[in-house]
């Protein structure tokens, strides 16, 4: 092969930097005053399942996520859910903040952080 593909997030820091990731994340999630009430306490640990499946398949591991939820349609998703901009700013600094402790290579971290700033601010679906 003349070529080789471009390295992806997931092949530099696999299924355990992405499940520390989001594990960092969670872990502060049930005592979050805006987070904490929108997420199910009885189903967490599926909650996080579905978010590390989810950034496995994006950032170009195996696509269980897909196989299991179908196609992400993350605004559809999300639409029972309402998100202000507080609520995007809380989720995206309690990632910030998982990230920051992760330890992965500044690039990395880059491209993650990026993603998470652009997406979250694509599923603001309220004014209030
Ligand atoms: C903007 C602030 C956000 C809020 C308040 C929020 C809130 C929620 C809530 C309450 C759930 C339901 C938990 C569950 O049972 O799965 C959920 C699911 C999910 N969220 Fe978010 N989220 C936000 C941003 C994001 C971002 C930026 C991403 C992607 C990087 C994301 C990806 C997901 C995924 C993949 C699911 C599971 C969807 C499914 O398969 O059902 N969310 N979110």
């Amino acid at each position: 092969m003349a070529e080789s593909s471009p390295e992806t997030v997931f092949d530099v820091i696999g299924e355990d930097g992405l499940t520390r990731l989001v594990r960092g994340f969670y872990e502060h999630v049930p005592g979050d005053e805006i987070l904490g009430p929108m997420y199910p306490p009885s189903d967490l640990a599926a909650a996080e399942r579905r978010l590390r499946e989810f950034l496995i398949y994006r950032f170009g591991g195996p696509d269980r996520y897909i196989v299991e939820r179908g196609p992400p349609r993350l605004r559809v998703r999300h639409a029972p859910f309402v998100i202000h901009q507080a609520a995007r700013d809380r989720w995206f600094q309690l990632m910030n903040a998982s990230l920051d402790s992760a330890g992965f290579a500044p690039e990395i971290v880059a491209a993650l952080r990026a993603f998470f700033a652009e997406t979250a601010t694509f599923l603001i679906n309220s004014d209030g």
